[in-house]
């Protein structure tokens, strides 16, 4: 099985509960509770660029996007949640709909992407951790863990400061991204 047997669609209203289902199956119940949700709280994801991968007609992988604001000043996006049904893991499900949504994303002129991580997974498509310090995030998250890609050149550079949802939320005081394992 390969990358490009999946289909990568865009994610429809009546995706919703099978979305949930995978993202309760890969993630758990707990992932609720971690600090990227709080940037998504009150926020609606981009809605073009929220895709669902298909394997012979059945949904089997989600990503979404949310607005963030970093500093008061530099939009950016937020990748995730990114899913896989267990059962079809390691196939190039989620390596597809990463390409597939990154493209759409220079594509519409987005400048940065960041998210909460594995590195190593996420450095085949380009992420790298950001230098510690430059962004504050809402809650505790592990440095080594904390990525970033730009889609335009600089971008990182420019985007410095607290990262809240595109309508300012903060549900915690603002932390450094720390080691924490
Ligand atoms: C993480 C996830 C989205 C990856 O999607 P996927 O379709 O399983 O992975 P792909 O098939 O696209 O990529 C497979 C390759 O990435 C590697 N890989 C997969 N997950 C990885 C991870 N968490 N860390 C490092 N490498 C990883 C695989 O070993 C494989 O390498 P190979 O090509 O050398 O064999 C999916 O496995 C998933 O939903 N996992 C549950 C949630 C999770 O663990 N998330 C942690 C990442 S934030």
């Amino acid at each position: 099985m390969a990358e490009s047997d999946f289909l990568i669609l865009p994610e429809r209203d009546e995706d919703h509960q099978l979305i949930q289902q995978i993202l309760d199956a890969a993630f758990g119940l707990e992932r609720r509770t971690k600090t990227a949700y709080r940037l998504r709280e009150g926020s609606a994801p981009v809605a073009e660029l929220c895709f669902t991968a298909r394997l012979a007609g059945r949904l089997v992988g989600s990503i979404q996007y949310w607005p963030l604001i970093v500093g008061g000043a530099s939009s950016a996006l937020l990748l995730g949640p990114l899913a896989v049904d267990p059962g079809l893991q390691g196939k190039g499900c989620g390596l597809a709909l990463m390409k597939h949504s990154l493209a759409k994303a220079r594509h519409l002129g987005h400048a940065l992407v960041i998210l909460v991580g594995d590195a190593p997974y996420y450095a085949r498509v380009g992420f790298a951790r950001i230098p510690d310090g430059q962004m504050l995030m809402p809650g505790p998250v592990d440095a080594d863990r904390f990525l970033a890609l730009e889609l335009r050149p600089g971008a990182l550079a420019e985007a410095r400061g607290l990262v809240l949802g595109d309508r300012g939320q903060a549900a915690g005081a603002p932390s450094r991204a720390v080691r924490v394992n």
